[in-house]
């Protein structure tokens, strides 16, 4: 049932699900999720729920009001109502409620392993601690692979519309509390803020021994794919779905196996691609690079992982052999242990 009431569908997309009916078709092959933003799990629901918890006033007098705001027209749109719905986040008890109720879903999704993005500034400009929100987050995912057998790794992620000065504080501040951290990523607002501003910070994590992603080639150009590569030494790029726009871009990440974390109904929502049919992920799989799929910010694209997925196949046919291909290579992709690999591609395969 659609409840989203007056918000415009693109053409080719299954209604908006409400969280209530979200559960999607029997699982479902094992697979890793590696893009994927904490605060982006945050339901319309949830939001309500910690509003009344925390005694906050919302801007939206009900659900259908809110529900009816998950309108965009670019990244900087959803930008500003995901950074708006995350002041009902106050307490460590708030950030481990959305990050168990994204383990959940996820599981049901088919997920077992997940990297998750927690943006720490945002949380910060609102004065909320850095302890509230990596250990309320943490502290969930210490248990996730007994509670919902999902092995996971926490990545910090960095404003790239901040400056570069205001991300290195903070990645010494977590780094001085000694943070559960794996890596750091780079998102927010992509066009005009390159890569390459963030060169020291990237430097520095490096030297931490922290793993290195960043978003790029989702709005901006492929230079910037070029640059978070070269500049700063990404392992795995965030969307990249514009490195189609480059030849000779594409055949240095089939040739490297760069994995690229594709967001199909975000692309779609957030107008990257104007329809799903139009969604360059065949030819991605055709030309050989290494993508897998994604949620991004389920709670505002209309879906989790296996949303994506059952969209692909209904839109674009997409066969079983590529579902598998995804989902192997999500999983050879992760930063996960080899033995936790080798363990989640066997139960794919069997
Ligand atoms: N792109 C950039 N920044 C983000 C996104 C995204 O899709 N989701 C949350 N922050
Ligand atoms: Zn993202």
């Amino acid at each position: 049932m659609n409840t989203y009431d007056g918000a415009a569908e693109p053409a080719d997309l299954a209604p908006l699900p409400n969280e209530s009916d979200g559960q999607a078709a029997p699982p479902v092959m094992p697979l890793a999720e590696l893009h994927l933003h904490i605060e982006g799990t945050l339901e319309p629901g949830l939001i309500f729920a910690l509003a009344e918890r925390n005694g906050i006033e919302l801007p939206y007098a009900d659900l259908d009001e809110l529900r009816a705001r998950y309108e965009f027209t670019d990244l900087q749109s959803f930008l500003d109502l995901y950074y708006a719905n995350m002041a009902v986040l106050r307490t460590e008890a708030d950030f481990a409620d959305m990050t168990r109720a994204y383990l959940r879903r996820a599981a049901a999704a088919g997920v077992r392993h997940a990297e998750i993005m927690l943006d720490p500034q945002a949380h910060l400009s609102r004065g909320v601690s850095l302890e509230t929100c990596v250990n309320g987050v943490a502290s969930v995912l210490a248990s996730s692979q007994d509670e919902f057998g999902i092995s996971t790794l926490l990545v910090a992620a960095f404003l790239r519309d901040l400056s570069e000065e205001s991300a290195l504080e903070v990645l010494e501040a977590l780094l001085a509390m000694n943070a559960p951290i794996a890596g750091i990523g780079l998102d927010s607002a992509e066009v005009g803020n390159p890569p390459a501003k963030f060169e020291r910070l990237f430097a520095r994590a490096g030297e931490a021994g922290l793993r290195k992603i960043a978003h790029a080639g989702e709005e901006g150009p492929p230079s910037y794919i070029i640059e978070a590569l070269d500049v700063l030494g990404v392992e795995r790029v965030d969307h990249g779905i514009r490195c189609m726009e480059d030849p000779e871009l594409v055949e240095r990440l089939v040739a490297d196996r760069v994995p690229l974390t594709v967001c199909p109904l975000s692309n779609v929502r957030l107008r990257a691609v104007d329809k799903l049919a139009d969604h360059p992920l065949p030819a991605m799989l055709a030309a050989g690079l290494n993508v897998c799929v994604n949620s991004d910010d389920p709670a505002y694209f209309g879906g989790y992982v296996d949303d994506n997925f059952a969209q692909l196949e209904s839109v674009l046919g997409l066969s079983e052999f590529d579902r598998v291909r995804l989902a192997a290579n999500s999983i050879s992709s992760s930063f996960a242990s080899d033995e936790r690999k080798a363990e989640l591609l066997a139960e794919l395969s069997g």
